[in-house]
């Protein structure tokens, strides 16, 4: 118990403190939706901007941008994907008019694909998901950032995409990754043979080879790296995609159906003689049987969140989780409690934006984040899968501030309870349970 009550060495004032960052300029728009001119990549690659293939000792960034981009980040590759043979059988089971390498429904993730009269000269599809996907198109900012002594307010004020702001970077990477009301994998693509995502925005930060300094940049002006506020942004605007999503006219339906992957895959998909069902209550609600529930997965990892924030916000989205579900199954009004919850999970995501999560929340966000399965509320893979990667960005940064005793032995848990993963359709929630009352009991020894 002794490490948990050490000071973290980052300030860790009292919870609903603001942190000294920026504002936030009201929503920025997403890069794809910007009206300035993308300029291209190369106009970055060069050694003496971010091409250099060593560290500039004296500059506020790395200078090796480009170098790690082009070299490690798989980034580089979303368009090349689109030419091998599982995107041609993907488009042919599609049914697409055009080759998936032409095709907007695939380019608006696997590309910069932005308007033909956006793309400057120097400009090339076929790069990726490039520097100005993430950072926004260069037009005006490509003065200001080169200014003698740059400033990001001013830099974001012409067009710089704000991606050290959680907020603006969790609605950047989960476009992609989980799809909003605009780009989405839907269950047609699934069917033709994309891949299922799955996605924690802090582990896929973590995974993706940092062509930037975790420990915090240079200058004052940016945000440092936090991540259990990054992981815990991603949960809330994750819940907020999905319920926009749902509320799309263009993404919510499919002929007769909703759009199935809104729902719970394994609910569908796994075979009949495996008679699953069993009494269950989940957010106060009993789930009926032969009923396809909503994937809750992320809203299961908010609500452990808002519990630990603001036990009042805890309580109101659980109530609004279960009207959700119920609406969902025909006992309401679909569009206003997503509505409702849409709201809730934005004000959860702006507090905690504007929080310091010091160590008692974040003991109680691991245990709770167990408790819950613990209850029985992972009994869908989806919702395993999101609590592991969650557990696992929570313990690392939980580790990362020293306050573990033997990281050792749980790292170990957490691998075991890895293997209790390894293939969806084998998923079985007994075992996946005993492996967090293990890790429960290491966690609570700490
Ligand atoms: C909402 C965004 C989105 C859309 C739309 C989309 N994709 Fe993807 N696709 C992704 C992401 C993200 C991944 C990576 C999944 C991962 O590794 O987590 C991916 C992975 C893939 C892969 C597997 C790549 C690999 O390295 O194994 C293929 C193939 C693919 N997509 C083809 C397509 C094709 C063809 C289309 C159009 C019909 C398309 N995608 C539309 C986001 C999208
Ligand atoms: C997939 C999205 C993505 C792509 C692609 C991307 N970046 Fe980044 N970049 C980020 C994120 C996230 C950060 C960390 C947060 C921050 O500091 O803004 C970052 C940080 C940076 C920083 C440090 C900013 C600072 O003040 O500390 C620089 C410089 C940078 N990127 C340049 C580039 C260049 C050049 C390219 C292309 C070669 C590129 N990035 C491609 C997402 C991306
Ligand atoms: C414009 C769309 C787009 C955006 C924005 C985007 N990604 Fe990606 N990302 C992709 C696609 C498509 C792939 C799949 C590449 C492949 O499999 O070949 C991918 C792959 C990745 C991978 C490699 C995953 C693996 O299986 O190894 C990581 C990690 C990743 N992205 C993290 C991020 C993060 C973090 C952000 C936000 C800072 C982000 N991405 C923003 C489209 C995007
Ligand atoms: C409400 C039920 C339902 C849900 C929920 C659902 N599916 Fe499906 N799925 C279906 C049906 C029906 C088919 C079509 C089966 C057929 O063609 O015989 C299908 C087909 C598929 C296929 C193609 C299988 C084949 O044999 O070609 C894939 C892959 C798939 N779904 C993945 C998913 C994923 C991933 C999810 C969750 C994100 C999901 N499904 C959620 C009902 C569902």
């Amino acid at each position: 118990m002794l490490a948990w009550g050490l000071v973290l060495p980052v300030a860790m004032a009292a919870l609903g403190a603001a942190t000294p960052a920026e504002p936030v300029p009201a929503a920025a728009p997403l890069p794809y939706h910007s009206s300035d001119q993308t300029l291209g990549t190369v106009n970055c690659a060069s050694s003496t901007c971010h091409g250099s293939i060593s560290e500039f000792r004296d500059s506020k960034v790395l200078q090796t941008e480009y170098v790690t981009w082009s070299r490690l980040d798989k980034h580089t590759r979303t368009y090349q994907v689109l030419l091998n043979a599982q995107s041609a059988r993907i488009a042919k089971n599609l049914g697409l008019p055009e080759p998936p390498q032409e095709s907007a429904v695939c380019l608006d993730c696997h590309a910069h694909n932005v308007p033909v009269a956006l793309r400057g000269e120097r400009f090339k599809l076929a790069d990726g998901v490039v520097c100005e996907s993430c950072h926004g198109p260069a037009e005006r900012w490509i003065k200001t950032h080169l200014e003698p002594n740059p400033s990001h307010a001013r830099n974001l004020a012409a067009g710089l995409y704000p991606t050290d702001q959680p907020i603006a970077r969790a609605r950047l990477c989960l476009s992609c990754h989980f799809g909003n009301a605009d780009k989405l994998v839907t269950h047609r693509l699934m069917g033709a043979g994309h891949p299922r995502l799955s996605f924690e925005l802090e582990t896929f930060s973590m995974i993706e080879p940092a062509h930037f300094r975790l420990n915090g940049p240079a200058s004052a002006e940016v945000m440092r790296w936090d991540g259990v506020k990054i992981w815990a942004i991603g949960q809330a605007l994750a819940v907020s995609e999905s319920m926009s999503i749902l509320l799309s006219p263009k993404r919510g339906r499919d002929g007769i159906f909703p759009e199935l992957v809104l729902f719970d895959c394994h609910a569908c998909h796994h075979p009949m003689s495996e008679q699953r069902w069993k009494p269950h209550a989940e957010f106060g609600l009993r789930q009926g049987p032969g009923i396809a529930r909503l994937n809750d997965s992320n809203l299961l990892m908010m609500r452990v969140i808002a519990r630990q924030i603001d036990p009042a916000l805890g309580a109101r989205i659980t109530a609004q989780a279960a009207r959700l579900q119920a609406a969902s199954a025909g006992q309401g009004d679909v569009t206003a409690e997503a509505l409702a919850l849409r709201a809730q999970a934005e004000e959860l995501a702006g507090q905690i934006e504007a929080s310091s999560l010091g160590p008692a929340f974040l003991r109680g966000i691991a245990l709770g984040l167990i408790d819950e399965g613990l209850s029985g509320n992972y009994a869908d893979y989806a919702g395993a899968e999101q609590a592991t990667m969650s557990l696992g960005s929570v313990i690392d940064y939980i580790n990362r501030q020293h306050l573990l005793r033997s990281p050792g032995e749980l790292n170990g848990a957490l691998q075991r309870l890895n293997t209790t993963l390894v293939n969806d359709e084998h998923y079985r929630p007994a075992d996946y349970e005993a492996q967090l009352r293990d890790l429960r009991g290491l966690l609570s020894r700490q």
